[in-house]
């Protein structure tokens, strides 16, 4: 596992990134920590442009859905990376955890499949618009396992599910109904992920609260960076982040 960690991470071909060999299931037995930065395929071009948030009018034009697309197709590549730099960057972490990670990479893994096929449907291959790395530029730095969840699973994840409920909706109201259904499907399947960290979070420090959680996230990236427009409170609560906890996220950025 952990060698096929390593090989997905640094290899340089976009077929390997996009449909990497299956996952063994036999982990080492003890392994010195690792620290990797991702191989990029020549076919993706980087750029350290900031995104623009993008309005329904703009939606109603394919192109921009399939860059839209193309950015969560992006963004799924990068935490199934970030899982398995995890696994090698903490060795001595529970193989409960270590394994979690393994099976929430198989899914975003899997969510690459859905973006890239909508996208290859329509004529637009992987690497047509360019990527910027932020979820790496962030999460790199991450020196635990219990800032690892706060930054990538609370944080980074649980936005998501705000942006999933979104972007679903505006893809249903620009006509696209293959788009809002990859999004609906994807936000159900990314809730086990929030949760995932929401677990381990509280057996890790005894209680998940909002200023627990705040602690553990980079001292320039605040609690702002990592929420919608709109907070999806129902997905939110079923991976396990309370009412209390929600309500101070909202609070935070009112203030
Ligand atoms: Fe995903
Ligand atoms: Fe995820």
């Amino acid at each position: 596992m952990e060698d096929w960690a390593r090989f997905f991470i640094r290899t340089e071909s976009l077929a390997v990134k996009s449909t990497p060999p299956p996952m063994p299931s036999v982990w080492q037995e003890s392994a010195d920590a690792i620290d990797l930065s991702p191989g990029r395929p020549t076919e993706l071009s980087l750029t350290r442009k900031l995104p623009q948030s993008v309005k329904l009018s703009q939606l109603r034009d394919p192109d921009v859905r399939a860059q839209v697309m193309h950015k969560f197709w992006h963004h799924e590549l990068s935490a199934a990376e970030l899982m398995a730099w995890a696994i090698l960057r903490f060795p001595s972490a529970p193989e409960k955890f270590k394994k979690g990670l393994a099976k929430i990479a198989r899914d975003e893994l899997r969510h690459m499949k859905l973006y890239e096929n909508y996208l290859l449907e329509r004529g637009y291959r992987l690497g047509t618009f360019p990527i910027r790395d932020w979820l790496w530029e962030r999460v790199q730095f991450v020196e635990s396992p219990l800032q690892f969840v706060a930054l990538l699973g609370i944080g980074f994840e649980g936005a998501n599910l705000d942006h999933a409920e979104r972007f679903e909706r505006m893809f249903r109201e620009s006509g696209d109904l293959e788009a809002a259904g990859i999004q609906a499907q994807v936000g159900r399947e990314e809730v086990p992920h929030v949760r995932f960290a929401a677990y381990w979070f509280e057996s890790w420090t005894g209680g998940l609260d909002f200023s627990s959680w705040r602690e553990q996230l980079p001292s320039d990236l605040g609690p702002n960076a990592v929420q919608g427009k709109v907070l999806s409170k129902a997905a939110r609560q079923k991976a396990n982040l309370s009412p209390n906890f929600l309500h101070e996220l909202r609070e935070w950025r009112r203030s």
